[in-house]
């Protein structure tokens, strides 16, 4: 028995070394190793041997299988290399592959991660709402009744459960203090907002706003200028001029619009909006006390500011960009001038 395994050993071997492709390797190890292969048919033998054989023929069987296993995966390997020489062998190795372009960030995109990073060095951290949002938190929390000009059904897209496309980011701040738990409150929300704008060079029916809001106890309006005033300096250098208007919002007391002096060459400079903000509404405290249930929000115990910003008309300062449309129009033009 122990001769037959040498044939059968020597014999697979052969086999294997004269295989040419990985068909005539896998007859060999069919031959040999299958199910009816020569091996196998070997190893059933192994019941017939008397007890005291068994354990010797088992181990010599072992073996036998092992080397040529060893072949196959060798000879396997041997192949491969063979196909993949022949397949490089045409190909010029120096030649210039292509190029793909990289891609590259949108300018709105740019502009937002810019924001974020100078306000996250103020300590604020990024809150989220739904855009698909409830009257509740878009206008009535907000100090904004159902007869004010802002709710009329032509300014908002309206859903027939009654729900809305939110107009902005300020229902955010409702959302942020509905569930806070501790005390300061400091968080911006960048994100779309809808309005039912006639689409011009400066408007579109979505467009992207961040939301700012700080709740403490003693928050005064000084922290909102000098907050506004390093972020826009931040954002547009050191010289940048800016000036808070008085204007009015339902959410704020006092409010501001905020200008800034935009220099065009050969243009007189002039001031451009980019921004509402003001002092949280003392109402709109009410509301949330209200809401929650408990006083962590009570107008006598805590003040706070808010702010909301127009990210597209601030990337169109950046970058003098002349036409908020070509900020959605998908242009690789327009656009691989930001990659
Ligand atoms: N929500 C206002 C708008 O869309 C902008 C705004 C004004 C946000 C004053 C504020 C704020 O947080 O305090 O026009």
């Amino acid at each position: 028995m122990t001769e037959e395994l040498a044939a059968i050993q020597t014999e697979a071997l052969t086999a294997i070394a004269a295989a040419h492709d990985d068909r005539t390797l896998d007859e060999a190890r069919v031959t040999f190793l299958g199910k009816k292969g020569r091996l196998t048919v070997a190893s059933s033998c192994m019941k017939d041997l008397p007890k005291e054989e068994k354990p010797a023929m088992g181990q010599a069987l072992n073996e036998t299988r092992q080397t040529i296993t060893a072949a196959l995966e060798n000879k396997t390997e041997e192949l491969q290399s063979q196909a993949d020489a022949k397949l490089l062998a045409g190909i010029d190795l120096t030649m210039p592959g292509y190029c793909l372009p990289a891609g590259g960030l949108h300018p709105l995109t740019l502009i937002r991660d810019r924001a974020i990073q100078i306000l996250r060095r103020l300590g604020f951290s990024l809150a989220e709402g739904p855009e698909i949002e409830t009257e509740f938190h878009c206008f009535d929390a907000l100090n904004t009744p159902a007869d004010h000009p802002a709710r009329n059904e032509k300014d908002t897209f309206y859903f027939d459960s009654g729900k809305l496309l939110r107009t902005h980011t300020s229902s955010v701040q409702i959302r942020t203090m509905e569930k806070a738990k501790q005390m300061p409150i400091r968080i911006i929300a960048p994100g779309s907002a809808y309005r039912r704008d006639e689409i011009d060079a400066t408007h579109l029916s979505v467009f992207n706003q961040l939301e700012g809001l700080y709740v403490d106890k003693d928050v005064r309006l000084s922290d909102l200028k000098g907050t506004l005033e390093y972020f826009f300096q931040s954002l547009f250098g050191e010289k940048t001029e800016i000036r808070f208007r008085p204007h009015f919002f339902p959410f704020t007391e006092p409010s501001f619009e905020i200008d800034i002096k935009l220099h065009v060459k050969g243009h007189e400079p002039k001031w451009i909006e980019v921004a509402g903000c003001g002092m949280v509404d003392p109402a709109v405290f009410s509301s949330m006390s209200l809401r929650r249930g408990d006083e962590t929000l009570l107008p006598e115990k805590v003040t706070g500011f808010a702010f909301g910003m127009g990210l597209d008309r601030l990337a169109m300062i950046e970058w003098g960009i002349r036409d908020i449309r070509r900020l959605i129009e998908n242009d690789t033009r327009f656009l691989s001038q930001f990659a």
